[in-house]
């Protein structure tokens, strides 16, 4: 946990932005994999701790924006409890380590919410992502379970947002402590991955590296021959000579930052000409579009830039033909280029995205594109000096999508089908880097981990 004061100045800053009522977080409680007392890995809700530090589960903090008042709200262990878990301590210590005014008891927290409700005082809350956590505010303010979602407070999510996406020095030495993790992770790749082991071998190696720091990933391990699969959760392929392996993986830090990096490696070490060619694209496309990240530039924009890089790249190796500008606009690129080119990274790997996605990548004056690919760009919007955001540009050949374009006829104006029928076992190549925002320019975070085709063959030989 970080030193009282810094969850103390969290909430002080949250208090001036919102007007009046009453804001309650609800925590995350322990989930049951297969029976009560066999638990998933608890993991608090980021916001939660983002202003009350506690990775414990059963707790809410309350604040009083019409008194300034904080409260901590929790059961204190009986005999039974401890016998199986420990020492543990008391709800009102965990409170001064917060910094909360006051603490008390789960029944004492609902006459503070009935006083409230009774008083027809807002009561602000965020829209619940769990099952629990939806019944449970739903019982505790008397809204159906099916509305608990419009009732949640649009304010408070605009000023969780706008304080959350502005990370402190604090949160970027964490998040470049995932990072260091991360470095070791892609150490270890560019040694083990080798013809004939199989993908689950390397993702018990990631999670080895993990666990040695008591972390855990911050995400599933993405790790796979068919990088085509964009979020590839299956890892039971051997490796053979000629494939290519996606590993998209990332940390959590001691404080719950995430990492998120993807390398894309040559199984054998050494890549094929025609492999190379596209790498050389994606690598371009992340090493030109990093170079734009600073306040003022919408991150759509920069997008768009990666899906020319991308679509020009495609062009010379004749698989796109046409305008490469019309083509993008047209939307053919996604045919290679699918998703958006980064989102909001911190205490969540896609970060407050629980939130509500346009809440973090959007403002009111921004429409978010229907069009196919450019509608998955979870951030699109100015960027703003401490931001962290990703940056990962991918080529992929989907089967099942160029079969259905190509049916279709779809942007055959834009793609030579003939020639794209030619990669159509190649897979995916995706990059992927960790940057923040700052005041002028941007600063790729941690250590540089290799990237082009000869630091990583070189690193593999
Ligand atoms: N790790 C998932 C992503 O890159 O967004
Ligand atoms: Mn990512
Ligand atoms: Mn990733």
């Amino acid at each position: 946990m970080f030193e009282s004061n810094v969850y103390k100045k969290r909430r002080e800053v949250l208090k001036n932005n919102i007007s009046s009522g009453i804001v309650l977080f609800s925590g995350n409680v322990d989930s049951p994999m297969n029976y009560p007392a066999n638990t998933f890995h608890f993991r608090q809700d980021s916001t939660f701790l983002y202003y009350f530090g506690l990775n414990k589960p059963g707790f809410y903090g309350v604040i009083d924006i019409d008194n300034g008042e904080d409260y901590l709200f929790g059961t204190d262990f009986t005999i039974d409890d401890i016998i199986w878990m420990g020492p543990q301590p008391l709800v009102s210590k965990l409170s001064e380590s917060i910094g909360t005014a006051k603490s008390g008891t789960i029944s004492e927290m609902k006459d503070v919410l009935n006083k409230a409700i009774n008083a027809g005082r807002k009561i602000h809350f965020l829209p619940p992502y769990r099952g629990e956590n939806v019944l449970d505010v739903s019982a505790l303010l008397g809204i159906a379970p099916a509305m608990i979602k419009g009732y949640s407070s649009i304010e408070l999510i605009n000023s969780v947002v706008k304080q959350r996406s502005h990370k402190e020095e604090r949160e970027i030495v964490e998040i470049e402590k995932a990072l260091k993790i991360s470095s070791e992770i892609y150490d270890a790749m560019f040694k083990q991955v080798k013809p004939g082991k199989y993908e689950k071998e390397m993702t018990g190696i990631i999670e080895g590296i993990v666990g040695k720091y008591g972390a855990v990933t911050s995400f599933p391990i993405i790790l796979s021959i068919h990088g085509e699969t964009l979020h590839n959760h299956g890892h039971e392929n051997m490796m053979s000579d000629g494939d290519l392996l996606i590993i998209d993986s990332g940390a959590e830090s001691p404080e719950y930052y995430a990492s998120d990096i993807t390398r894309t490696l040559p199984v054998s070490g050494k890549f094929s000409d025609k492999q190379k060619d596209v790498f050389r694209i994606v690598q371009k496309a992340i090493e030109t579009t990093t170079e734009f990240v600073q306040p003022g530039r919408k991150y759509k924009d920069i997008h768009m830039m990666a899906a020319e890089i991308i679509a020009g790249g495609l062009k010379d190796l004749g698989l796109m033909k046409g305008n490469v500008e019309d083509a993008v606009k047209e939307g053919a690129h996604a045919l290679f280029f699918p998703h958006g080119l980064g989102h909001m990274m911190g205490l969540d790997v896609h970060d407050m995205e629980n939130l509500g996605e346009n809440y973090i990548g959007y403002t009111d004056e921004m429409e978010r594109s229907d069009q196919f690919g450019t509608a998955y760009l979870r951030l699109a919007r100015e960027l703003e000096p401490g931001f962290v955001l990703t940056v990962e540009p991918g080529i992929y050949f989907i089967p099942a999508l160029i079969d259905k374009w190509r049916t279709e006829g779809k942007h055959k104006d834009f793609i030579n089908y003939d020639n794209v029928e030619k990669y159509i076992d190649f897979g995916g190549i995706r990059l992927e880097d960790d940057v923040l925002v700052r005041e002028k320019g941007h600063r790729v975070l941690g250590e540089p981990i290799p990237k082009s085709v000869e630091d990583i063959e070189n690193r593999m030989a």
